[in-house]
């Protein structure tokens, strides 16, 4: 059986002992010096009988060390999967070791729970301060000019908040639909000395166009739960997978919230797009930076719809792969972003003495275990389903106006939005009882007569 050292061996040293990495396999072990000098003279195909008479290695050391070595892919052998890929990785990965090391140390990553992430935080809060989060400017400094004031576009961007409950099990085609376009759309074409070059909604280091998104939809009205591609091209959803329909905490690091969550966008990059044209390893930067601007508007436009995205970064990297069915080495999950219908946590309602939008985010925001603690919410039992669709529509209305109240200065309108939507949100989890009016003959209420108040019932597409 013909063996060498892997390619795609890092080593680092330390007092005593050299610490090795497999960056492909994520292998991580000490070495002796005389297990570098081993690895490093086994850099061909060879047998241990070539190995121990070349080196002067007994037979006997050889057969003791050799099975620990293949077990932490320190040796490969000839023909195995892993030799395959590392052929793979040197014949495709043009960004060098040190942006190896980085993107393929980081993938599968084991997320911790939100309450370890809080307990760690906690402890170095203990002996260190956290750095400041803001930097202000000393006095005299310039005052600028209100930027919300009749400005809807940053009206759209200062009610966008990351909100990780659904008051809904669906969103609308529609809504999906312009978030994707909005994220990924091609909207026309330039040309440079080799080709035609797509331009989107969003910039693109060389135009080279690295994203592809796919959608895990659970919950999307008219829409077949599925798994389903993105043709930015065509604007079209072509199904790809139609067998297991995963949960989508099992994609996103097992954050349970995201469980029920309508849908997922997943964004995945072709490294080997924007590496055909770059070989500098700066460019594995532009990647990633090219996922924030995609992730953003797509957040824009879920927030125009009235929906919250909750971006996310922890991935199940081979997860998502297998899902997918994307098995080239440049295939890269880099980004996703739920989609739903925000619940308002009512610990932020609308309070009237303030007069700015909100900038802080929800307290317990766990990185790198994110796993936000849910509100538990669990409907009034006294209530019909038709009741609690309208009471879960109003209330996840009301704090869309809330929030453009606020972001518009209006703090007597946002205050009393927040008390409508306060009392809708307490009827529902049964602190506070529904009072059924009267409200038959009332001219603002013509349809309360039905049967079946389906007036009152959330839109559907
Ligand atoms: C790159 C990136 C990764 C994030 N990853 C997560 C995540 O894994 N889980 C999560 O619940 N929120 C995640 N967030 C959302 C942040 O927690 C959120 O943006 C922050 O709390 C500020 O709140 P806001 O979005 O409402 O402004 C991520 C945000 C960004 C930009």
């Amino acid at each position: 059986m013909k063996m060498r050292s892997s390619k795609t061996l890092v080593f680092y040293p330390g007092p005593n002992k050299v610490t090795a990495c497999n960056f492909l396999t994520r292998s991580v072990f000490e070495c002796s010096p005389e297990m570098v000098g081993l690895l490093a003279s086994w850099d061909k195909w060879a047998s241990t009988t070539d190995i121990a008479r070349a080196h002067g290695w007994s037979k006997s050391e050889l057969k003791a060390v050799v099975p620990q070595l293949l077990d932490f892919s320190a040796l490969v052998t000839a023909g195995s999967p892993l030799a395959e890929q590392e052929e793979q990785f040197s014949g495709q990965w043009s960004w060098g070791l040190p942006t190896a090391l980085m993107h393929f140390c980081v993938q599968d990553s084991e997320y911790m729970t939100i309450e370890q992430a809080e307990e760690r935080q906690i402890e170095r809060a203990g002996h260190t301060p956290q750095p400041d989060l803001l930097l202000k400017n000393s006095a005299g400094a310039i005052q600028l000019p209100n930027a919300l004031e009749d400005n809807e576009l940053l009206s759209l961007m200062a009610r966008r908040r990351t909100n990780r409950t659904a008051a809904r099990p669906t969103i609308t085609a529609k809504q999906l639909s312009d978030c994707l376009f909005a994220g990924l759309g091609i909207i026309g074409e330039t040309a440079n000395c080799v080709g035609a070059l797509p331009l989107g909604m969003t910039p693109s280091g060389g135009a080279r166009n690295p994203y592809e998104a796919y959608v895990v939809a659970l919950g999307v009205d008219g829409l077949e739960p599925g798994v389903y591609h993105y043709s930015a091209a065509d604007h079209d959803l072509g199904r790809i997978s139609a067998n297991h329909l995963p949960k989508i905490s099992e994609l996103v690091g097992g954050q349970e919230w995201a469980d029920s969550m309508p849908c997922l966008i997943l964004l995945c990059a072709r490294l080997d797009r924007t590496m055909w044209k770059y070989e500098d390893a700066n460019a594995y930067r532009v990647v990633l930076i090219e996922a924030g601007h995609i992730g953003q508007n797509i957040m824009l436009a879920a927030t125009n719809h009235g929906l919250s995205a909750c971006p996310t970064a922890a991935l199940n990297h081979s997860a998502i792969k297998r899902l997918l069915g994307l098995d080239s080495l440049t295939d890269a999950p880099i980004y996703a972003l739920t989609l739903s219908t925000p619940e308002r946590d009512p610990s932020t309602r609308a309070n009237p003495s303030i007069s700015r939008p909100t900038m802080c985010s929800p307290a317990s925001n766990a990185f790198p275990g994110y796993n936000q603690r849910q509100e538990q919410h669990v409907p009034n039992q006294s209530l019909r389903q038709s009741e609690i669709d309208s009471l879960q529509y109003i209330s996840s209305m009301t704090n869309e106006l809330v929030q453009m109240a606020e972001a518009s200065r209006f703090p007597m309108i946002s205050y009393l939005l927040g008390m409508a939507y306060a009392e809708a949100f307490d009827v529902l989890r049964g602190a506070r009882p529904a009072r059924h009016a009267q409200l038959s003959g009332n001219p603002l209420h013509p349809k309360a007569q039905a049967k079946d108040n389906r007036a009152a019932q959330p839109r559907r597409a």
